[in-house]
C-alpha cells in the first residue's frame, strides 16, 4: 500500500520509531490511510480508525475493504477518544486537526493520558504544548515535515514531567534543539512575515510591541 501524503508518511515513520505495543487508535482518521498503511507495513497488528463524522467513516470502510483489512482495522464512529474507552489500545494518533480541538479531545479523557500519543496539529501548537506541560505530559520527540508547500510539526508524547519556557512553547523544546534545515526554513519564512507586518504598522501602533518581540525571538533562535 502506498501512502501519498508526505505528512502522514513522516508520522507513520515516527510511529514505527517510537512504537509502544501493537494496537493503534487513529482519531479523526478520515480515510484511515495512516492505520491501513501501518498495518500493511507490519508496524501494528490492529487499529481502531475513529471519526466523528459518517462521511469520513464511510471512506475509512472503503480503504479497509480495498486493502482486505477487515477485522484488523476497525472503523468506529464517535467524538474524540469516546469510541475507544472500552478498547484495548497501546498508542493513539491524532493528526490533521487544530491544536485547540486536540486539547478538547485530550481533556475529555484524562483516564487515557497514560497512552503514547502521536500528535500533528495544524495550528495552535504553543497552546497545545502548554496544555501538555500542564497536564503531566512529556514531549519525547518532535520534528517537522514539508508537504505541498506547507511545513507541519508533529510530536510524540507520553505521561511524564516537562517544564517549558516561552521559547519552548513557540518553537518546540526538541525542535529548537535539533534546529533542522526545515525548522530554519519555517522560522525564516515566519520572520519575513513578521518583518512585513511591522513595516506596515505605523509608529506607536500597539501591535508593534508584540511583533517586535516575535522578531527578536525568531532572530535569536535562528542565530
Ligand atoms: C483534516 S482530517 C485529517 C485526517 C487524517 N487524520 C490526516 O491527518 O490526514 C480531520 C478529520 O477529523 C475528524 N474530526 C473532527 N473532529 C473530530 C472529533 N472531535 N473526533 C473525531 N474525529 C474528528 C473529521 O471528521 C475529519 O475526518
Amino acid at each position: 500500500m502506498k501512502l501519498h501524503s508526505k505528512r502522514l508518511l513522516a508520522i507513520a515513520k515516527a510511529i514505527a520509531q517510537h512504537k509502544q505495543g501493537t494496537i493503534l487508535a487513529d482519531i479523526g482518521t478520515d480515510h484511515a490511510y495512516l492505520p491501513c498503511f501501518l498495518y500493511d507495513q507490519g508496524v501494528i497488528e490492529k487499529a481502531y480508525a475513529c471519526d466523528v463524522a459518517e462521511g469520513p467513516l464511510a471512506s475509512s470502510k472503503q480503504t479497509i475493504i480495498a486493502n482486505h483489512m477487515e477485522g484488523k482495522i476497525i472503523p468506529l464512529l464517535g467524538n474524540g477518544l469516546d469510541p475507544i474507552v472500552n478498547e484495548d489500545v497501546d498508542m493513539i494518533s491524532i493528526c490533521g486537526m487544530g491544536g485547540m480541538l486536540m486539547i478538547e479531545i485530550l481533556d475529555a479523557h484524562n483516564e487515557m493520558h497514560d497512552h503514547r500519543f502521536f500528535l500533528q496539529a495544524n495550528n495552535g501548537l504553543a497552546e497545545l504544548r502548554a496544555y501538555l506541560a500542564g497536564h503531566h505530559f512529556c514531549i519525547i520527540d518532535e520534528d517537522l515535515v514539508e508537504d505541498a508547500h506547507h511545513i507541519y510539526e508533529y510530536m510524540v508524547v507520553e505521561k511524564g514531567k516537562m517544564v517549558l519556557d516561552e521559547d519552548d512553547l513557540l518553537f518546540g523544546p526538541i525542535n529548537r534543539q535539533k534546529k533542522t534545515e526545515l525548522f530554519r526554513k519555517k522560522w525564516q519564512f515566519e520572520l519575513n512575515v513578521q518583518k512585513k507586518i511591522i513595516a506596515s504598522l505605523p509608529e506607536g501602533h500597539p501591535k508593534r510591541i508584540n511583533v517586535t518581540q516575535m522578531i527578536e525571538k525568531i532572530e535569536k533562535v535562528l542565530a
